[in-house]
């Protein structure tokens, strides 16, 4: 019978994750004075599993967010902060599948098809994400061309950056760990998540395209699946890079995302206008800080 695999990678100087292929996950620091006797102190090199790499891959986003876990912000959601995530949406969107062929381009010079192949695809499923988002911000009145010419929410920046330099990378194979971080925290997202945003938009706009199809009810569970099953069938050091740069996405995600919710209405709103040149459209009772302070006005 084929021996159970285990997996392990070390993702900061003093704490690894090993995986289980039956989904058992922990956390382990190397004791100093046992370096000698711990099995995981060197690099794994061995066969991947479904079950032991997706292990790897949820421990790395979990301990990239443990980090701000205390400091989480939850502020209750409005339309101008749905604005500011739409216009965040388009901009980790847009140059995907471009930096995707970029990176797929690069495996072919290095004789990895295998690679190539899986990017090349992910390219296609990723092309026009970032029109749903236009859509919808067009949905909500806002002239979303003009406000992404003009504003890229600084919490994402980062992030965007983070992706463009992986891709672009002489050995780009963190972009698939990049990839994952931000589609499986997208598929954690459920209805009940859409349904929130639905109530805060007039009645009648559709203006969820993005949010449905970067949720659990659209393709994101497949992409997941699908990079779980090519990350596990990679070679050892693969899938530790793989795992590394998903745990440093996350990172970087946690603190961006944590910067954005943590603005006030009032700062989203004075951004979002000097990045449009014009007040918001009026959407009957969506901006709160507005109305708080003697009305809002309909954009004329
Ligand atoms: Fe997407
Ligand atoms: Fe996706």
């Amino acid at each position: 019978m084929a021996r159970s695999v285990t997996e392990w990678v070390n993702v900061t100087g003093d704490i690894s994750i090993i995986a289980r292929e039956s989904g058992q996950v922990w956390f382990h620091r190397p004791s100093g004075t046992q370096q000698e006797l711990d099995p995981f102190a060197t690099a794994m090199t061995g066969n991947g599993s479904a079950g032991s790499t997706v292990g790897l891959l949820d421990g790395a986003l979990n301990l990239g967010f443990a980090g701000i876990e205390k400091r989480l912000a939850q502020p209750e959601p409005t339309v101008a902060g749905y604005i500011v995530a739409l216009a965040g949406a388009y901009h980790t969107s847009v140059h995907t599948p471009r930096n995707l062929r970029r990176a797929a381009s690069r495996f072919e010079e290095l004789g990895r098809p295998e690679v190539a192949a899986y990017l090349e695809e992910r390219a296609r499923e990723e092309t026009g994400h970032d029109r749903l988002a236009l859509k919808d911000l067009h949905a909500l009145g806002v002239p979303g061309e003009r406000l992404v010419a003009n504003y890229i929410p600084e919490g994402i920046k980062p992030l965007c950056e983070r992706f463009d330099e992986l891709c672009a990378q002489e050995y780009p194979i963190g972009c698939i760990g990049y990839s994952y971080c931000l589609e499986r925290i997208a598929a954690l997202k459920q209805k009940s998540d859409i349904d929130r945003v639905q109530a805060l938009c007039p009645d009648g706009v559709d203006a969820t395209r993005f949010l449905r199809s970067h949720s659990c009810l659209g393709s994101e569970v497949t992409h997941v699946e699908e990079t779980i099953k090519f990350v596990a069938s990679l070679n050892a050091d693969d899938r530790i890079k793989v795992v590394q740069e998903t745990y440093e996405s996350a990172l970087i995600m946690a603190e961006g995302y944590n910067h954005e919710l943590f603005k006030s209405e009032a700062e989203m709103l004075d951004q979002l206008q000097q990045a449009l040149g014009e007040a918001l459209p009026y959407l009957p009772g969506a901006y709160s800080s507005l109305r708080e302070e003697g009305g809002a006005r309909p954009a004329s």
